[in-house]
């Protein structure tokens, strides 16, 4: 509770003198065109508090009360055009480069980069985006991580789900996830130093879309803090890794980290330490928050679902039972587990981990007939399709049948977005989510012990007290 109220709790205390500034609020030339309709909320606030209470809620009403297509706000300070339907999502995710340039809420920022540093360095760079695709997310790597994954899972099963009759299904995915992340971006790092990165790391997570208040109580200035002593610390990472590099040449480099020290951009010219230190943190937390959600979400609905679970642990049996006790799960049984997927499938449609993601309009120009204004922010969002009963027929209802044959239609899924800009990690995941639900299920029956446990919004959909599951180990 009390990290509920220091998410929100800044907005009910701003003073009430800011309403004041809407009434003096300037006329701009934009004023005049035909904009997307919609609110701009309050003055400085815009719509934040009741975008972050329920971001589904949100989109829904403004979907009926203003228009099912595109809607106008003001969210992270700024203007905003909400596409919506998949012809919003399409329209987006193909005009990425012609109208759309990268944008990140400078909240998010002060949270994430060191100051004073270019936007532009907090986005993917084109030679990380090369060592993702080349080396630690390309097919190949892919079926390597498989075994990895497994062995990792199994220590954690031992350490974490075995000793215990009660689990928190949320902290010990996230636990799983980072220390997964960090194996495979960090792995020479010294494992207690690595340690040392996860405090300040789910400050930074937990905090990073609270209400952008920088007050001593609020969680975006723990976020803030977490950081700071994230980016001193990976900075310390970053330069000893440089020091043992010298000498090496590039067939030496192990793992993400290595690569990103020994890369060369289109000039031949090596990345700063800070330019790399802000990349690698950039892909800890875009791996870390969404799939931790993902992971507890499926473990809600298997616990939720006794018929979803019996079908997921005939699977799943089915695959232990063609193997030896001690060897480890291969790329070839990832790909026999075809209902698991849908399953994981149909959490990412009704939970999705994130809620889309932003651009800035580089020039103006017009969709569903109104005008979008250079400067404005757009924003795409899973919510708009995902809940919505034209996309998806009786939205509410959980049913991994939805995705087989042909599937949903095009640009109505989108839990990893699409286009030039879709998530990389996609494939990564989706080992990731199956590795770890096999090893659950084919350990322990799951029973919720909170049965109507609140989901709220932080930068994930997050179950209020972690989701504590009861295990009921299978008899042997
Ligand atoms: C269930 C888990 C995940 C979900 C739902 C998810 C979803 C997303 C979404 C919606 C985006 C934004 C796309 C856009 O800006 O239009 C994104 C970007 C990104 N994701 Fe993921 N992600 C997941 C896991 C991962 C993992 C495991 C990794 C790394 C191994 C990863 C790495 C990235 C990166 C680097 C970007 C930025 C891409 C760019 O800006 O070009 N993600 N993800």
């Amino acid at each position: 509770m009390e990290a509920i109220v220091s998410y929100h709790l800044p907005l009910f205390l701003l003073p009430l003198s800011l309403y004041l500034f809407s009434i003096i609020r300037r006329n701009t030339s934009d004023d005049r065109k035909n904009l997307p309709p919609g609110s701009q909320g309050w003055p400085v606030l815009g719509e934040n508090l009741k975008f972050s209470l329920s971001p589904e809620k949100f989109v829904k009403e403004r979907m009926s009360k203003h228009c099912p297509d595109i809607f106008q706000t003001t969210l992270m300070g700024a203007k905003m055009a909400t596409f919506c339907g998949p012809k919003g999502n399409k329209f987006l995710f193909s005009n990425e480069n012609k109208f759309l340039t990268f944008w990140f809420p400078q909240s998010m920022r002060k949270v994430l980069s060191f100051p004073r540093i270019a936007e532009s360095s907090m986005k993917v760079g084109s030679t990380t985006k090369s060592i993702l695709h080349h080396d630690l997310l390309a097919p190949a790597s892919l079926k390597k991580h498989v075994p990895a994954m497994d062995a990792l899972a199994r220590e954690h099963m031992e350490r974490h789900w075995k000793p215990n009759s009660v689990v928190k299904v949320l902290p010990l995915s996230k636990k799983y996830t980072f220390e997964l992340a960090c194996k495979l971006v960090l792995s020479e790092v010294d494992p207690l130093r690595v340690k040392r990165l996860s405090d300040p790391f789910t400050a930074v997570t937990d905090g990073m879309l609270s209400v952008p208040v920088d007050l001593p109580w609020t969680a975006y200035r723990r976020a803030i803090r977490g950081g700071e002593v994230m980016r001193e610390e990976m900075m310390r990472i970053v330069r000893e890794r440089k020091e043992k590099m010298v000498g090496r040449n590039e067939g030496e480099t192990s793992d993400f980290l290595s690569k990103m020290v020994m890369a060369r951009d289109e000039d031949g010219k090596l990345m700063s330490e800070k330019e790399i230190c802000t990349q690698v943190i950039g892909m800890l937390v875009a791996s870390y928050d969404t799939t931790s959600s993902a992971l507890t979400s499926v473990m809600n609905h298997l616990a939720q679902l006794p018929h979803i679970y019996n079908e997921v642990l005939k699977e799943q049996m089915a695959i232990a039972e063609s193997k030896g006790p001690s060897e480890l799960l291969t790329w070839d049984d990832i790909e026999k587990m075809k209902y698991s997927w849908n399953v994981v499938r149909e959490t990412l449609r009704l939970t999705p981990p994130s809620l889309g993601s932003f651009r800035e309009v580089a020039t103006e120009f017009t969709y569903a007939g109104f005008t979008i204004p250079k400067g404005w922010k757009t924003l795409w969002t899973a919510y708009s399709t995902h809940k919505n009963p034209e996309c998806f027929p009786d939205p509410e209802r959980f049913d991994p049948s939805r995705f087989e044959g042909t599937g949903p239609a095009p640009y109505t899924f989108v839990p990893f977005g699409g286009g030039p800009r879709m998530c990389p990690g996609k494939e990564y995941a989706r080992l990731e989510l199956l590795v770890m639900m096999h090893n659950v299920v084919t350990r322990f029956k799951l029973e919720k012990t909170i049965p109507s446990e609140m989901m709220v919004y932080r930068a994930t959909p997050t179950p209020v007290y972690g989701l504590p599951l009861r295990l009921h180990p299978h008899q042997k």
